[in-house]
This record gives C-alpha cells, structure tokens and sequence, in this order.
C-alpha cells in the first residue's frame, strides 16, 4: 500500500514537472489592437497556425489564411470569422511546394491587399508523406517557399513598417546540420526525414539571422520562434492508426494545446520593444541562445545564396529594378504561374481596389558579425 502511494506521489510530481516546464506555455501580451492592420498567416487552417490566426482576428487585424486545400482553407476562414466575430478573415491559395504557387499566391495578394504588416511563416511538414519528389520536398516547404515568399512580399512589407516577419522554426534546429552538398537531395525513409526535418528547421533560425542583417534601417524586423512541443496533427499524422489510440491519450497530457504552441509567435508579432532582437530565436515569450552552427554568419550567407538558387531567383531580382512591374504583369504572372488560375481567388473579397504595385527596393547586403543583445527580453 505504502509502495503504491509513494509511487502514485512520484508520477504525481514528475507529471507536475513535466506540466510546468513543457505543457503550460506563458501567454503572449503585446500590441491590444491590430485594427487596420493586415496580417498572414501559413497553413492556417489547422493547430498552431489556426490558433496564431484567431488571436490575431480577435485583435482586429485582417488576416489571410494562406492554405493549400481550398476546403480545409474556406473552412478555417468560416470558424474564424465565427469564432472571432471579425469578418475580416480571408483565405488565398498557396502551396509552399510549388514555386509557382507561391509566386502566384504573392502576385495575387500585391495585386489585391494593400498592406501588410505581419508575415506568419507557419506552415511546415515533418514527412514528405506518400509524396516523392525530384528535390527536398520538407527543406522547400519549410524553407524555400517561405524564403521566396518573403522576398515577393518584402516591398509591401516595407511599405507598412514597423512590420515583422515570424518564421515558426522549433528546437530540432539544435541537431540540424546543413551539408550544402546535398542540400535539395530527395529525402527517403524515416531517418532522413528526421534529419531534413531539423535541418529545415536549422534553416529557418538562419535565414532569419541573415534576413535580420539585410534589413537593418528598414523598418521591417524578423524573429525565430519556437511553438514548445505542441498537441497538433503534425507528427500525429503520420502514426500508423493502430498506435494512434496509445499516443493520443499521452500526446494529450504532456504536449501543449496549439493555443499555448500560438504564443510565442504571437509574441514575436506583437510584442513591443523587441526590434533590437530582430534576428533571434524566441522559445516561451523570450529571446533563447542558439547553438554556435546557428548563429554562424558566414553560413547564413552560404544559405542565402542557395536559397536564392533553390527559389528559382535571379541576381537581377535583388537589385532595384528600373521601371516598377505594372499590375497588369502581376496579373498576367498569377495567371500563368497557376497550374489552376481558380485557386488564386480569395473566399472571401473585400474591395480594397488595385494598389501601387510594389518597390523592389534594393535590400542593402552587410555581411557582418552582429553584435548580439543580451537575452533579457521577457
Ligand atoms: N507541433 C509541434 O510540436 C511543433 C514543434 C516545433 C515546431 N512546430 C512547427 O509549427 C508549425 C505548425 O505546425 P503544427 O504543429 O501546427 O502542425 P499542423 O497542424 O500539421 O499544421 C501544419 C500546417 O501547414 C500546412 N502545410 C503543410 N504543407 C503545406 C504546403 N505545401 N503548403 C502550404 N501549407 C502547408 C498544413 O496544411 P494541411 O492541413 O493542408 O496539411 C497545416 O495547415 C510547423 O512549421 C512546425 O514545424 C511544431
């Protein structure tokens, strides 16, 4: 009898433990209203990304869903308008597998919102699935996409600051190891997809370090953020169903809501005051040392310049160009770079009516040890 209490005291203890350090996440303050603003927000339509797109409504910004499935993406934009009370929730094809339909998603969007004043990189896969690609099917939509779209969204970006732009990366980061010599090789079997997984995620932490660099003076600054380890679909998604009814119940008890998980990239979203830690990785609400290979410069340069490869972007692409693309270019690009011109319609269209295009302003190149603040930021 004793040898049961004493034992049911210890789970009792190290499950509190576990609850205190992992499960509860603190919640994100900052900025009350975002009225006017235009936020958005990737893979959207399920768990953590849902759950950033909520409070962001709830706040009054207007938010775009950017989803690969039209239904789960229009589903998504009627809960949160539902649940928000916020009308202004709109969903917008993108696949961050296809280089064209991020352009075409980023043609559509300039041509149609005329700010942007947050940019949630929240979509992400651990597995390639059942699908078998030519390249790195988790480095392109946990990396290159974003990467590509980012630089398409810069300009309106810049228009609006002060303006931030969220990579949700997590701490897989920490084993990642990038190996430039086979960066975009096919990635086959469990175990290279674990790797990939994390070094995608190692990827995330750097491109925001070097994007931090590019943009200083801008207005527009960049944060990491990892969610803590997050009841959602995925990893879930790929336990075979036999095993799901152990692992949901134990999933349940110590991993985090996608509510708690949506907290620090809020943070980083919202939070006042932390422009001098643009370029850093956040973990529950505050700023986090990375491990030397993720805050090596010399390295997230090497990255930028094969990701600029990997995105299919020129050199003629980083430099201002002489005249402005008219909207008509915009259009006609949308157009032809969707497979189904259909998919770049907005559920739901406001009329905010065709805008300047955009400045492909020069982003200024420092390549340069930044001097790191310390992590104080709470
Ligand atoms: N869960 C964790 O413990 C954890 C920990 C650290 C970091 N993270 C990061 O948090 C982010 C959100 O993950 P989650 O846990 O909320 O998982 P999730 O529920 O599986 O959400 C992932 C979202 O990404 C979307 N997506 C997948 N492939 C896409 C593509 N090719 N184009 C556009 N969207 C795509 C999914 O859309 P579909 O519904 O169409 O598949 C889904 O909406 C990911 O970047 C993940 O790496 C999660």
């Amino acid at each position: 009898m004793e040898a049961l209490l004493l034992g049911t005291g210890l789970l009792l203890g190290a499950y509190v433990l576990i609850y205190y350090n992992l499960v509860k996440a603190p919640q994100c303050g900052g900025i009350g209203s975002l009225r006017g603003r235009t936020a958005v927000v990737t893979g959207a339509n399920s768990g953590i990304g849902k759950m950033t797109a909520l409070e962001l409504a709830r706040r009054g910004a207007r938010v775009v869903l950017a989803c690969r499935s039209r239904e789960r993406g229009e589903a998504a934009a009627f809960d949160l308008r539902q649940d928000s009370g916020n009308n202004e929730v709109i969903f917008m094809a993108l696949d961050l597998a296809s280089l064209a339909s991020v352009r075409a998603f980023a043609a559509a969007f300039l041509s149609s919102e005329p700010r942007l004043d947050i940019l949630i990189h929240n979509a992400g896969i651990s597995s390639c699935g059942r699908t078998r690609e030519a390249f790195n099917l988790l480095l392109r939509v946990n990396h290159v996409g974003p990467f590509l779209l980012t630089h398409l969204l810069l300009p309106r970006l810049k228009t609006c600051t002060p303006s931030r732009v969220v990579v949700v990366s997590s701490a897989a980061h920490r084993r990642g190891r990038l190996d430039f010599t086979r960066l975009d090789r096919p990635v086959v079997g469990w175990q290279q997809e674990l790797r990939a997984y994390a070094d995608s995620k190692l990827a995330n932490v750097l491109f925001i370090r070097e994007l931090a660099t590019r943009l200083e003076g801008t207005g527009v600054t960049c944060y990491a953020a990892h969610p803590g380890p997050v009841n959602s679909e995925l990893f879930l998604r790929h336990v075979p169903g036999w095993l799901r009814p152990l692992l949901c119940p134990l999933a349940w008890l110590v991993l985090r809501t996608p509510k708690g998980g949506a907290q620090t990239p809020l943070y980083c979203a919202l939070q006042e005051s932390i422009e001098p830690f643009s370029g850093r990785y956040f973990a529950n609400c505050h700023v986090e040392e990375v491990p030397p290979a993720a805050r090596d410069d010399r390295v997230a340069h090497r990255l930028w310049e094969a990701s600029m490869k990997l995105a299919g972007l020129g050199a003629e692409e980083e430099d201002e160009p002489d005249e402005e693309p008219h909207l008509e270019d915009l259009r006609t690009l949308s157009a032809l770079s969707t497979p189904n011109p259909k998919e770049l319609t907005v559920s739901e269209p406001s009329s905010p009516g065709p805008q300047r295009s955009p400045d492909f302003s020069k982003v200024t190149r420092r390549i340069q040890v930044k001097a790191e603040p310390e992590p104080q930021v709470s």
